[in-house]
């Protein structure tokens, strides 16, 4: 990567070395991931004894169950035993925000894949021979597949939410241009590499151990407990890390923990219970599909005056985590563009798909495509470039957001700015111009897509985390937080905090698993917010930790506590090496009988909101870029290339670079993926046609952009970032929604009488159709 400015000599010199160490930590799983030797739930060695579990699910999507046979299932030989609901000695109720989620269906079933019962059997094998001979008979009831239906319906999750700032009615009066008009933006397959599953031990007096492949241990652990009944202690969840989790193991990684527990409780035998990718596809929920419809205002000097949007969200047959998600797309509805007159509203609509939930950018990215849409929209009328109404709409120091907070520290423009000159857009406007005279068969198209993302969960209570460091007698250090690793490096930016604080190598330092019994009462690892939180505590843990050291240190010495520095694995007085080495200071402190553990707990100050007024300050701060999208369209085909995407992006301070630019570069070939080509498609009936790999495509190498440039802003970054690294899960994956505009441009090019639709994915279908459409 390349720093933006460049300092003067001395600066950018020491910047050299700190940034060679930044760049030089690379995952620390990438050397067990490429050997393949890093575990993963389907990777643990088994007890004997252990049996299998698959699960049992609808094969329609609402309906009343007449009568189910499982005889014939339960005699086939090696066939342990068949759970259902009836099997269940505490609450058949999984829900996690609102408790209307069964474990297992009872008399009714709600979605084409809603688990019905466990069969656990001496092999998988066994159980999926067994699954084929149970007879069920459903009465069919109506199938709502589509948000709007459910809502002529009256059918919703919970009561619609509104977000308002000033008054657009009014505002609409003045407008020189108003345009109204509707979105709708498809669901996502998370396609983690790992499917979902989990595998439970019985422990002594009936306590039982689960390794689940979860986002969330502590949901889980909760979750068994008020299945089977029984108090929290007596539930250990264990989480080594997740090939993969998107969100979709935020809160569904659950159902399948609570099975194979409910299995195991029973039996008092170890159950391994892992979805194929087949049932996984069919029975979890995806990114929300969302219908929505907009009206944007606009000054005749192109200020957006005023914005109204209602976005429907396809929330599926149960919560989840929908009215979380949907209160993000409120949150995200204006982007990176000061409105002063908003009003959103958003409804969950209930409908007989599988329950819909996180996927990252929780929401945002739906919000986002409505006003990149509307501002299209509104650029096409009037005869002007999306560029020019975006660029004169950004985001300002201490403009307000539609839900009330100040905005600080904005980098929009900046972002923008520098996106523009460092990339020299002229060039790149004037060649694709070039470009499309010089071509007929062939359309270039160019989008710019700014982002503005909070960080923070949103509900403000679950912004905090703990960490457990042991600091051993031979020096070497042991960490325990809430943080599940799942490809995101946030074990690695611990070690580099403790590595930092105590200045040993990271080599010394090993990240535990995650573990309720070593860190309790956690929020899952989301929001972008592991490293943050964890992060910050471990930090904390570390330097009351480092204090005792230093105390030990300075009475060892006989030298005042200011003058002792810890480095490179000794202590230094006033800058000058002792003898007295990190191992050595450490037995010494044991001798001195001073603790060398600590557990520290932070919760994120300032933040709060109020839901009753829909005002508040709920993010810790945002996070800004911009991205330029260039594709190529073949006329003829219909099919397209990303020829580059080049994006400045605001890492704060970033303290793991190669990292950070990983998350950038995945979460954009996410978006792209979400906006372009990956296709959910259930019928009328609700079963899910895009049911397998060869029906649901998502990019490939071949299909991400050619390439891909990332140009870390300057900035200080921010103090409630941990380090002032700011987080990076998952803005990028919306700079991925300028494609969709690319793609729309390179259409025009082609076909000037084209009529803008905002229906995504813009598949290779849609574009070859958009061409020809008069
Ligand atoms: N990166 C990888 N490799 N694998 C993942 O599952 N999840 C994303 C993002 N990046 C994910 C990922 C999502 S949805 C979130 S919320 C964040 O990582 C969570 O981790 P963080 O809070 O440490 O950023
Ligand atoms: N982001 C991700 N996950 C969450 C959030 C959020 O804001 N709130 C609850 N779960
Ligand atoms: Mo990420 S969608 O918050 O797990």
């Amino acid at each position: 990567m390349h720093k933006q400015k460049s300092n003067n000599t001395l600066d950018s010199k020491l910047e050299a070395v700190s940034m060679s160490i930044k760049q030089s930590i690379k995952n620390m799983d990438s050397f067990t991931h490429v050997r393949g030797e890093s575990v993963y739930v389907d990777d643990i060695n088994i007890k004997q004894g252990t049996f299998h579990g698959v699960v049992f699910d609808s094969p329609k999507a609402h309906g009343k169950i007449k009568y189910i046979d499982y005889s014939k299932a339960e005699a086939l030989e090696g066939v342990e035993r068949i759970f259902t609901y009836k099997d269940i000695p505490g609450a058949n109720q999984i829900g996690g925000i609102i408790p209307d989620e069964l474990l297992f269906a009872e008399d009714e079933v709600h979605f084409w894949g809603m688990p019905i019962a466990l069969i656990v059997a001496k092999s998988e094998f066994i159980a999926r021979k067994a699954r084929a001979l149970i007879e069920i008979d459903i009465e069919e009831l109506p199938v709502i597949t589509t948000a709007k239906e459910a809502k002529a319906k009256g059918s919703f999750i919970n009561a619609p939410r509104s977000f308002s700032l000033g008054n657009s009615e009014k505002a609409f009066a003045a407008c020189a241009y108003v345009f109204e008009g509707e979105t709708f933006s498809n669901g996502q397959e998370h396609l983690y590499i790992e499917t979902q599953g989990a595998y439970a031990e019985p422990q002594e007096n009936g306590n039982i151990k689960i390794t689940s492949s979860t986002q969330g241990p502590t949901a889980v652990q909760k979750t068994i407990a008020q299945v089977l009944g029984v108090a929290m202690h007596k539930i250990e969840v264990d989480v080594t890390r997740l090939g993969g989790g998107f969100g979709g193991k935020e809160d569904q990684a659950t159902p399948w923990a609570v099975m194979a527990a409910l299995a195991s409780y029973h039996l008092n035998q170890s159950v391994k219970l892992i979805l194929n990718r087949h049932d996984d596809l069919r029975m979890t929920g995806k990114r929300h599909p969302y219908e929505s419809s907009y009206k944007i205002g606009l000054s005749k000097d192109l200020k957006i005056l005023a914005y109204e949007a209602e976005f429907l969200q396809n929330s599926g047959a149960a919560a989840d985590l929908s009215p979380a998600i949907a209160e993000r797309t409120l949150f995200h509805a204006t982007n990176s563009y000061y409105v002063p007159n908003v009003k959103t509203t958003v409804l969950s609509c209930k409908t007989n798909l599988p329950p819909n939930t996180a996927f990252r950018g929780f929401g945002g990215p739906q919000g986002m495509f409505v006003i990149e849409s509307a501002i299209a929209r509104a650029a096409s009328e009037i005869g002007v470039s999306s560029r020019q109404i975006q660029e004169v709409n950004l985001l300002d120091e201490n403009d307000t957001f539609s839900y009330g907070q100040i905005a600080k520290k904005v980098e929009s423009k900046n972002t923008w700015d520098s996106a523009k000159s460092i990339f020299n857009l002229e060039s790149l406007e004037r060649n694709v111009k070039e470009f499309n005279k010089a071509n007929s068969t062939f359309k270039k198209g160019l989008a710019l897509m700014p982002i503005t993302f909070g960080i923070s969960f949103t509900n403000t209570p679950m912004n905090h985390a703990r960490a457990l460091v042991h600091v051993y007698l031979d020096g070497s250090i042991g960490i325990s937080t809430a943080a599940v690793e799942m490809g995101q490096g946030v074990n690695t930016k611990m070690m580099q905090i403790a590595s930092d604080v105590f200045s040993v190598p990271i080599e010394k330092i090993k990240i535990e698993t995650t573990n309720t019994t070593r860190v309790a009462n956690t929020s899952p690892s989301a929001a972008s917010s592991t490293a943050d939180l964890n992060g910050k505590a471990t930090l904390m843990a570390c330097n009351t930790l480092l204090e005792r050291l230093v105390k030990v240190a300075s009475e060892d010495l006989n030298v005042s506590v200011e003058d002792i520095k810890l480095k490179a694995e000794f202590v230094y007085i006033n800058e000058k090496k002792s003898e007295l080495s990190w191992t050595d200071l450490v037995s010494k402190t044991m001798l001195k009988r001073v603790a060398l553990t600590e557990n520290a707990h932070y919760a994120t100050p300032e933040i709060h909101f109020d839901k009753t007024k829909e005002k508040g300050h709920p993010f810790a701060y945002h996070v800004y870029g911009t991205a330029i999208i260039t594709t190529t369209v073949d006329c003829t085909r219909g099919t397209y290339e990303f020829d580059s995407v080049k994006i400045v992006h605001d890492y704060g301070k970033s303290m793991s670079e190669g990292i950070d630019l990983g998350q950038v570069e995945g979460a954009l070939a996410q978006g792209l993926g979400w906006m372009t080509m990956e296709e959910i498609a259930y019928n009328n009936e609700g079963r899910l046609l895009s049911n397998a790999l060869s029906t649901y495509k998502i990019p490939d190498i071949f299909s991400v952009p050619k390439y891909v440039e990332v140009i870390p802003l300057e900035t200080d970054g921010d103090a409630m970032a941990i380090l002032k690294s700011k987080a990076v899960g998952e803005p990028p994956l919306m700079y991925g929604i300028g494609a969709y505009f690319a793609l729309q441009n390179a259409i025009k090019a082609f076909n000037p009488e084209h009529q803008l639709k905002f229906h995504a994915p813009m598949t290779p279908e849609k574009v070859l159709m958009s061409l020809y459409e008069k």
